[in-house]
């Protein structure tokens, strides 16, 4: 006897993509595929397991995945600690700097796939969501900068999206971060006697997030603080003006936001994220920028860097809400067979149609003519091949269009012979 077996479920926040809605996410990644070849971006693929340590230098040690939301083990046969990728950007670096590829010029390359991150899960925030990252490698910018969010504004309207904003923002170089956050600190100790708890626990380890705070009683201060901007040097203003010229002559509409800082470390100079109002909470469909020092902060010859990207679940949520995407039919012929000889002659007829380009599910399991039928129309097949007793016997194949506009014409059954029935097909399908 079988024991009783506790059913199993996916782990919480990660979801199954079953056939009925996966054509979906292949329509929108048939789009994304020919958007980044126009811009001559090239795939790679790394493993979803990295080293910890990657994630912990390369995301940074303080940061909300880092610290929270990574999916760690120990590998129990050499006790190496691993991580399923929160994201991708850490490990097209390590590729990078893996296999020399800067050595002889810039990369413009693209990955697309599941990452992990430990959080609450609720609409636009997943356990193991998809990400289509963009990375161009040894580029300094700004032009490239300019290119990564000119060729977003291409994909939006390519998808018909208009509810999408774009906030920007210069986060300089490390150097004036530092100065500012100096001075940041410093004023946050004169208002020290309205902190809340938050914001007192907060002011030497991540000043900057007091800013973000919610409580109006704080807001007045909050906007009165030091901004980064102005700590920032010539040469990252202009680097910060170069962007900003381009995406004018693109007629690219931004917000400046001296609050965007991302939740990853590694960014200086130009970051950026698209945000729509039309997914609730979470909102932020894209996220990007600079990152200059990644690379030679994880071992590699110094080379700048600038990549962005896009989380998949939210940019489909948000595509669907304007776009009907067609469900694909699942052959262009249903075979349909009564009795051994016909399904077997069936399976010899559907390789020949198979050899001649089209797509063919020959029914399969013991059913009936009007069950068959009925699988066939689900199908979204054109044509229906029936071969029953007299077919065999005869030689011949019956043939049923089933996507007639005329009824009449639908009732039809055309016979035709077995040599032939592969040119009638292909002439009509
Ligand atoms: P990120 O902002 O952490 O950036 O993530 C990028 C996008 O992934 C977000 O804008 C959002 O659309 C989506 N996303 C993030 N967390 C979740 C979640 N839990 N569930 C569903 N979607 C989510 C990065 O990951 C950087 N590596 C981007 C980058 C590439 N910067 C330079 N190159």
């Amino acid at each position: 006897m079988t024991q009783s077996f506790k059913k199993v479920h996916a782990v919480t926040g990660m979801k199954d993509i079953l056939p009925d809605t996966s054509y979906q996410w292949q329509a929108l990644e048939a789009i994304m595929h020919e958007w980044l070849a126009q811009y001559g971006y090239r795939n790679m693929r790394t493993p979803i397991l990295e080293h910890t340590r990657l994630f912990a230098r390369g995301i940074g040690e303080v940061t909300d995945i880092v610290e929270k939301e990574m999916y760690s083990f120990t590998d129990s046969l050499n006790g190496d600690q691993l991580t399923m990728r929160p994201e991708f950007t850490a490990g097209v670096v390590r590729a990078a700097i893996e296999h020399n590829m800067l050595y002889e010029r810039p990369h413009r390359v693209f990955t697309m796939g599941p990452v992990f991150r430990h959080e609450r899960p609720q609409r636009g925030r997943y356990r193991q969501f998809h990400q289509l990252s963009v990375e161009a490698l040894g580029f300094p910018g700004p032009d490239v900068d300019a290119e990564h969010i000119i060729m977003l504004g291409r994909l939006w309207k390519k998808l018909g999206l208009n509810d999408i904003r774009l906030e920007l923002n210069s986060l300089g170089q490390a150097h004036e971060r530092q100065a500012h956050r100096q001075a940041l600190v410093k004023y946050l100790e004169q208002h020290r006697d309205i902190l809340d708890d938050d914001a007192q626990r907060r002011m030497y380890t991540n000043p900057l997030r007091v800013l973000d705070t919610k409580n109006p009683a704080l807001q007045e201060m909050a906007n009165n603080a030091p901004r980064l901007s102005d700590f920032l040097g010539d040469e990252s203003l202009s680097h910060f003006q170069g962007v900003c010229d381009r995406l004018h002559e693109a007629g690219i509409q931004y917000q400046l936001n001296p609050r965007l800082v991302r939740g990853l470390d590694y960014y200086n100079l130009t970051v950026f994220e698209w945000i729509t109002d039309r997914l609730g909470a979470q909102g932020t469909v894209c996220g990007g920028g600079r990152y200059d020092d990644l690379i030679a902060l994880l071992g590699g010859k110094p080379a700048p860097a600038v990549g962005f990207a896009i989380g998949l679940e939210r940019l489909l949520d948000l595509w669907l809400q304007s776009s009907d995407v067609a469900a694909p039919a699942e052959c262009d012929v249903y075979m349909i067979h009564q009795g051994d000889a016909a399904q077997r002659r069936a399976m010899v007829l559907a390789e020949q149609l198979r050899d001649a380009g089209l797509t063919v599910i020959v029914h399969a399991g013991p059913s009936g003519f009007r069950a068959q039928f009925r699988r066939a129309d689900a199908s979204g097949a054109t044509a229906a091949v029936i071969l029953g007793g007299t077919e065999i016997e005869n030689g011949t194949a019956s043939v049923k269009w089933l996507r007639q506009a005329d009824a009449t014409a639908q009732e039809q059954q055309e016979t035709v012979s077995q040599q032939e029935l592969v040119m009638h097909l292909k002439a009509k399908v």
